[in-house]
């Protein structure tokens, strides 16, 4: 077996802190940080709302793998991905071949309190955004158990204390 690439790779659900918590990862192990839906803004020139209103879903869950298969080239970086990433199947074997996969969790309350923060998920515009989050939390959770190899709940952690546990089991993994 090849030895993992060096990089960290964290999916989870919307507001489960993968772009916060990533960059104290990053900043902590002096990896880069690298955000595959700020990849997908560059290259299409349109915030994420705007792919999904203009050209559905299915378009932008292909930019994404095509992201995806675009990072091969990242090394000692931190990936934070989008929640809807572990969707297809093909898209969580690639997060194995591109590094340790952490999953980040929280309890639906402090997911739903995170992301009513801004309205930059498009599908959280539901005419009950709560009931959404419970239920597509139900239905993804196995998937996100699938793809990860670790997982820490951000609940009751800050920044920090959630970076210093992925850190030290990333030590670990790569046999730091
Ligand atoms: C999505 C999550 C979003 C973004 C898009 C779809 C999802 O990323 O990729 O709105 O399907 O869960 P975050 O998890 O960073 O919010």
């Amino acid at each position: 077996m090849t030895a993992p690439r060096t990089n960290i790779v964290l999916v989870g659900f919307m507001g489960s802190g993968k772009s916060s918590i990533g960059k104290h990862v990053a900043r902590m192990l002096r990896f880069q940080f690298v955000d595959t839906d700020a990849l997908i803004v560059e290259r299409s020139g349109l915030p994420i709302a705007q792919i999904f209103a203009l050209h559905g879903e299915a378009h932008f869950r292909d930019l994404e793998t095509n992201v995806l298969e675009s990072c091969g080239m990242f090394s000692r970086s931190v990936l934070a991905t989008g929640g809807g990433v572990v969707l297809r199947e093909s898209n969580r074997t690639l997060l194995r071949e591109l590094g340790f996969v952490v999953q980040l969790t929280a309890s639906e309350e402090t997911i739903y309190e995170r992301v009513s923060r801004n309205q930059k998920r498009p599908l959280l515009h539901t005419a009950d955004p709560r009931a959404t989050v419970r239920e597509m939390l139900a239905a993804r959770q196995a998937l996100y158990d699938a793809a990860a190899q670790f997982t820490v709940d951000t609940t009751r952690l800050d920044h920090r204390g959630a970076a210093e546990v992925i850190i030290a089991e990333a030590r670990k993994e790569f046999g730091w």
